[in-house]
Parts: C-alpha cells; structure tokens; sequence
C-alpha cells in the first residue's frame, strides 16, 4: 500500500498512533493556537512552552525539531515545530519527515490550525510531500506509513476550504508518487537498469498516463537517425543504447506552449577508457537521474492534466570499457553534423546530449531544457545542496528561481560566458569534448549550446544534487530525483498562463 495521506477529523482519530502537535517558536518560547484543544487524548496542552522546557527537550526554531509526550497505551503526542513562521512551505516539509520518522508505521494525525495557517493548501501540500518523500525506502517498497491532517478552526472550516486542502494532498500524492517511482528507478543496481531494462520501465510507466505516447528506439534505429554521439559512447558496452521518445499532448493543445526535456541517460559511468578512480564509481548508477527525471515530469504533467505540450527525450547508454569502446582522441558526428573530438571519454554526458538537444530543436519547441548529472565541476562550485542552473532567457531563469523557492529545491544561475568558448575548440573537428581552464560545469554548458540552435533554452548540472548521500531533511538516503517538483511548478505556470514568462 505504501504511503496514504488524506483530511481527518478530530472526532474520530484512532485511539492508537500519534497526535502531532505544531509549535511556533518566537524568542525562544513555543505558542500553540488557540484553536488546539487544552485536552488532548488525556494530555494537558499548554498554550506556550518555555525557553527552558523546549530546551531540554530538543525543541528549537528548527522546523521539524520534536518531542513525543509517550503515553504506554493509546495515544502519545508529537509537539514539532514549525519554526518562527507557520507559512513556510519548507519548515512544513521538515515537519511532515519529522514526524513520519517519529511514528515510523504508526498513523499520524497531524493537527492543522487555519487561524494561524493562512497558505493552507500549499502548506497542506508541502507536509504530505515531506512525509511521502521521507518514507522512501528502496529496501522496504510495500513499508506503510499514513498522515492524516486535521484542519481545525473557530468555527467547522467550511467545505469549500476543505475541499482545497484536499486536492492539495492529493497533488502532493501524485507528485511523491512519481518522485519516489523515479528514485527507485535510480537506486536500482546497474545491471538491473541497463538501457533497456530501463527504456521498458519507463514506457510502461508513461503508458498508463492519458493523452502520453511513447517511443523507444533500439540501437538499429539509433544508428539510422545519425546519433553518432550516442553510438560513440554505447561502443564500449556490451548493452545497446536505447533512445525514449514520449510525448504529452492534452486535448486543445494546438495554441499552446511546447517544453521539450532532454534528460542524460548514462544507465552506468565507469568513465569508459578514460577510467574513474574507484571510488568515484560507486554512485555512477545514479548517472541515468535525468532520463528518469524527464520522464516523471512529464508523466506527472499529463496527470495533473496541465494544458502545455510536453515532451521528453532520454538518450540512454552505458559508459563502458570493451574492445570497441571510443578512444581519446576519436572523432564523432552528432547528429546536427558538428564533428567533437573525444579528448576525455569520462566526458561521455554532453555527447549523447547533444544528440538529445538536436532532436529537441527539430520538433517546434517553444523551449527546450536539460537536465544532466554533468560535472564534479558543478559540486566544486555550490556543494551538494544546490544545482547549478544555465538559461538563455533572464524571464525564464527569474520564473525558475520563483518555482525553486516554492519546491525547496535549490537553484543557482551560471553565466553561458561566452569568452569561455575558445576552451572547447578542437584542432583537428568542430570542438572537443573537455574544457581547458577551469569553469567545467560552465564549458560543458557552453559545449551543449552548440546543439540547441538559438532556441530558449535552459540546462540543469545537478551532478552534486542527484543523491542525498546521507539523508537530510525530508530528502531519503540515494536518489533525490532532483528537478521533477520544480520543473512541474514551472510547467504549471507556464500551461496556466498560456505562455512562456517574458521580460
Ligand atoms: N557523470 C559524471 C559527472 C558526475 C560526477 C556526476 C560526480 C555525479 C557526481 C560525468 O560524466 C563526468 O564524468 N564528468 C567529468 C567531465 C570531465 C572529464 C571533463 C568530470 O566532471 O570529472
Ligand atoms: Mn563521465
Ligand atoms: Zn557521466
């Protein structure tokens, strides 16, 4: 069954589990609104805690901080705070991992006072996001785990704002669904994720949406559509490339915008012939997060019913070291004609992208966007807890950062500094596959602009977000699948307003 979250009732909660209570802390003191009863299941609630109390028993400004008032039989009950605001979405994702984490297979039943929440469906959104992305564990698929929220008010909240609330936990629902489907898919092992297994997997998954068809090209129809780059890094493996082709296409479409997403499908990075230490190959199954990324987006797209045009593109390969695997210093032919001597195999990403984004530019898009576990360059630059962003339109890279601080995820913007460009070029073809100089997440982006042909265009380097190697937060061990919750946010914006943001 896994994780389940609808509206409950104070009425008739369980008499067994959990009732979480939420703290605002302001100067150190904890406030309870006044909405929450003074008894709760044999409890005595206070309206505030002091200083000392909290301190003593872990609860900070930190949202998420949390003790549980333990009763041996029946109801025990969680106080968490939300931190100094009871409107920030973020504070309420950390409280719906907090207090899964504390209630492990036990329900929920998280108290929700609208006299003080004044953003109830987003807030209702991010604590059920919290709690589904948290109780993600690739051991335990079938774990049970269930959040019930309790809006409560001064009066009975009328339907109407009930009814937001719960088609906000249903969004959150569709949204995780799709999320943790993608990391499971990116924690898998590699030989269980190979191109095809992988190419199958996704197929099936989208097959089920409306309005989403699907393509997978073998390694025969690779070759006759002129993916030299693909094919130059699928050589040295024993597994054919695969290419997935799925388009969203709701009904009406014909006047609005079409995103196409290109997302990096390398199913294992072993570096090829220019080989990765050891050590660095351990997360290299995580290499295909894109591919997997792209495909949730737009499966969630057509099942929240967005009106844009969708589609996704994941070039999908293996970077191997077998007999016929490319050499440093081979040159191959992308499909648009540009000619890229391989100068570094480990270099493989930006190859089948290339391919990826000329595709992309074929088929009318009213923007194409990118996202790749490119670079360690990238984790150099902003560490593990940002993804670097590049964009061709100031309009839509301001429109990102907003989606980005509605979903949590962290964004910085890079300059597509053009004086870098003489780093790429090649003595003997069009450009070479590495940098020379430093910048390496910035000449990766400026090798990819090649491919994109003057179309809007944004590329997403989350190399150091893709995994969360130790947990944190509401973010599970492994795989975060990175970049589904906002390229979403931004979508929906994008399909609610008709048209791409403009200056
Ligand atoms: N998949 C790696 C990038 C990566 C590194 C992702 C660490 C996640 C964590 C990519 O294919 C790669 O190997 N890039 C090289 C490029 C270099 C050879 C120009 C890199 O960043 O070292
Ligand atoms: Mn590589
Ligand atoms: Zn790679």
């Amino acid at each position: 069954m896994g994780f389940s979250s609808s509206l409950g009732n104070l009425r008739d909660y369980q008499n067994v589990g959990y009732l979480a209570v939420p703290l605002l802390i302001t100067e150190g003191v904890a406030g309870v609104s006044a909405i929450i009863p003074t008894e709760l299941a044999g409890f005595d609630i206070p309206r505030r805690f002091g200083a000392e109390w909290l301190k003593s028993n872990g609860v900070s400004d930190k949202a998420g901080s949390a003790t549980v008032l333990r009763s041996t039989s029946g109801i025990s009950i969680i106080l968490v705070s939300v931190g100094q605001d009871f409107n920030n979405y973020e504070s309420w994702r950390l409280v719906g991992s907090a207090v899964m984490r504390i209630a492990g297979a036990e329900a929920v039943n998280l108290l929700f006072p609208l006299d003080v929440i004044s953003q109830a469906s987003g807030c209702a959104q991010a604590v059920v996001e919290g709690a589904a992305l948290s109780v993600y564990d690739y051991k335990a698929p079938e774990k049970e785990a269930e959040l019930y929220l309790v809006p409560l008010d001064a009066q009975e909240p009328n339907s109407e704002t009930l009814r937001t609330i719960e088609s906000a936990i249903e969004d959150a629902l569709s949204a995780t669904e799709l999320v943790n489907w993608a990391k499971r898919l990116i924690d898998m092992p590699p030989r269980d994720a190979s191109p095809r297994k992988l190419a199958k997997a996704y197929a099936k998954r989208l097959g089920e949406q409306e309005n989403v068809t699907v393509e997978v090209w073998d390694a025969d129809r690779v070759k006759a559509e002129g993916l030299g780059g693909l094919i130059g890094v699928g050589r040295g493996s024993n597994e054919p490339v695969r290419l997935v082709y799925a388009t969203y296409r709701p009904k009406a479409s014909e006047n609005t915008p079409h995103v196409v997403l290109v997302g990096k499908g390398i199913t294992f990075d072993s570096g090829g012939l220019s080989i990765k230490p050891a050590d660095s190959m351990m997360t290299m199954k995580s290499d295909m997060s894109g591919s997997a990324i792209v495909m949730a987006t737009l499966a969630l797209c057509a099942e929240l019913g967005l009106n844009l045009r969708v589609t996704a593109i994941a070039p999908m390969s293996e970077n191997m070291t077998g007999g016929s695997a490319t050499r440093p210093g081979d040159v191959l032919t992308i499909r648009n004609g540009t000619t890229v001597e391989v100068l570094n195999t480990d270099a493989e990403g930006r190859l089948v992208l290339a391919d990826g984004l000329t595709l992309a530019t074929e088929i009318e898009p009213s923007l194409i966007i990118d996202i790749a576990t490119l670079t360690g360059a990238q984790r150099v630059a902003l560490g593990d807890q940002i993804a670097a962003f590049y964009s061709t339109s100031d309009a839509v890279a301001k429109a990102l950062e907003n989606s980005s601080e509605a979903t949590g995820e962290c964004l910085w913007r890079m300059p597509l500094h053009a004086g870098y460009n003489p780093a790429i070029e090649s003595e003997i073809a069009d450009i070479k596959n590495i940098g020379a100089g430093g910048g390496g997440s910035i000449t990766a982006a400026l090798f990819l602009q090649r491919f994109v042909a003057d179309k809007p265009w944004v590329h997403f380097d989350i190399a150091s977000t893709a995994r969360a190697e130790g947990g944190r937060g509401y973010l599970s061990k492994g795989a975060t699948a990175f970049g589904v919750r906002t390229l979403t946010h931004f979508l929906s914006e994008v399909a609610s307003k008709g048209t791409l943001p403009t200056a």
